[in-house]
């Protein structure tokens, strides 16, 4: 609704001159500043309402103190509690359900509290919410009012809802239009058909079209006003101009939003393999890190065990060292051995020969007794002394 504020709202309220204004769907409070611009001007007073607003309420309260009153809550909750408003905007849930009792409920509070009918700003009159419901929260509305809807975007001149892309793709659209009780457009004629008063409507195309709602009690010798919505009654041709300049505009909104989509699925493609990269070199790096304290770990073990080998080698080699000592003193030992069984042999040998010698000298001197005997009874006599003593000598070198 921002976007009609200084050609048809602003203008229009400056000749209305309310003091009681409610906003119904303040969103991002673009048009709660404006309203509240004016009401600090004319000492008058602000209702707005929303669910799920979009801007720091608390700081436009403390801003604006009592001028600004904000129902964090749905409109038809809230209606019933107002005691009084001039003008009423309405711009919140676009369906035929809340727009209908929200006209509804305005004006049971105008009879409870017998105040005029208030002028009513209607936004999104034309397509694709004009004949067409949409649902902010599905579950707000009674089944029985709430039409079939799926997540879809619109094309203008296709009733069918479009598989992918289109407008407004993120929002609860009714799958129909044209059809009874849809739209918001439908909601406030069929409202006016019902109402205790006679009321007029002024439509205003672009910008999905803007409604002007009021009751000739309302104008009524108020010439300023009458003249200016005079000024924004236009002819069959412009209207027609108007319609195709709208269309012209939707298409390109179409198209702006598809490649808006575009753009968003490809940055999340991006930002879906940043993360992966992000992930996988993470997993790098981590891996990279357990294989160096792996291999730390290694070299370690190996260190420790080449530690452990040289010392077990150098036990060996001391051990060979010992035996080859060992060995060499025993084959001198046998060497020695071998010398001294040699020298032996040898003595053994030289005292055979002695003994040879000496045998065969005792056999000499044995015969020489022998013989001597023959000689004389006396050598006989003495015969067996010598023999002993040669036996005796004998047996000494043996
Ligand atoms: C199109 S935006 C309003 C834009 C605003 N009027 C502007 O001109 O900047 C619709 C807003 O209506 C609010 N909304 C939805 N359902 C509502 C309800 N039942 N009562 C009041 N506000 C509602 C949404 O939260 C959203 O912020």
């Amino acid at each position: 609704m921002n976007v009609f504020w200084d050609t048809i709202i602003e203008p229009l309220i400056t000749k209305l001159k309310p003091k009681h204004i409610v906003e119904i769907g303040a969103e991002t409070g673009k048009n709660t500043v404006n309203l509240l611009k004016y009401c600090k001007e004319n000492e008058a007073t602000l209702y707005s309402i929303d669910p799920k607003p979009q801007f720091d309420v608390e700081q436009l309260k403390q801003d604006n103190n009592d001028r600004f009153i904000f129902y964090k809550a749905l409109s038809l909750n809230v209606i019933h509690q107002l005691n009084s408003f001039d003008l009423v905007l309405i711009d919140g849930d676009h369906n035929w359900y809340t727009v209908y009792n929200e006209l509804k409920l305005i004006e049971k509070r105008c009879q409870e509290l017998e105040i005029p009918f208030p002028f009513i700003i209607l936004h999104d009159i034309d397509w694709p919410y004009g004949r067409r419901d949409l649902y902010y929260s599905p579950d707000n509305i009674p089944d029985a009012f709430r039409k079939p809807f799926q997540k879809k975007g619109m094309k203008p001149g296709i009733s069918e809802l479009k598989d992918d892309g289109g407008l407004n793709p993120h929002l609860f659209n009714a799958v129909y239009e044209n059809n009874f009780q849809n739209g918001v457009l439908t909601a406030a004629e069929d409202f006016m058909k019902e109402s205790i008063h006679q009321l007029e409507m002024v439509k205003i195309s672009g910008f999905f079209g803007l409604g002007l709602v009021f009751s000739e009690e309302m104008i009524l010798n108020k010439k300023e006003i009458i003249s200016f919505i005079e000024t924004l009654k236009t002819s069959e041709t412009l209207q027609k101009y108007l319609e195709k300049l709208e269309l012209g505009r939707i298409e390109e909104l179409v198209t702006r939003s598809n490649l808006g989509l575009l753009y968003n699925e490809s940055k999340l493609k991006i930002e879906v393999n940043q993360n992966e990269i992000e992930e996988q070199k993470a997993q790098i790096e981590e891996q990279k890190t357990q294989f160096e304290s792996e291999l730390l770990k290694y070299q370690e073990k190996l260190d420790e065990q080449k530690k452990t080998f040289d010392q077990e080698i150098s036990k060996y080699q001391t051990e060979a060292n010992i035996q080859k000592n060992a060995q060499l003193e025993l084959s001198n030992i046998i060497k020695r051995i071998e010398n001294s069984i040699h020298d032996r042999n040898r003595e053994i040998e030289e005292l055979s020969n002695t003994i040879n010698k000496i045998e065969s000298s005792i056999r000499y001197r044995i015969g020489e007794a022998f013989i001597e005997a023959t000689k004389s009874p006396i050598q006989v006599l003495k015969l067996p002394v010598k023999l002993i003593k040669l036996f005796w000598e004998s047996k000494k070198f043996k």
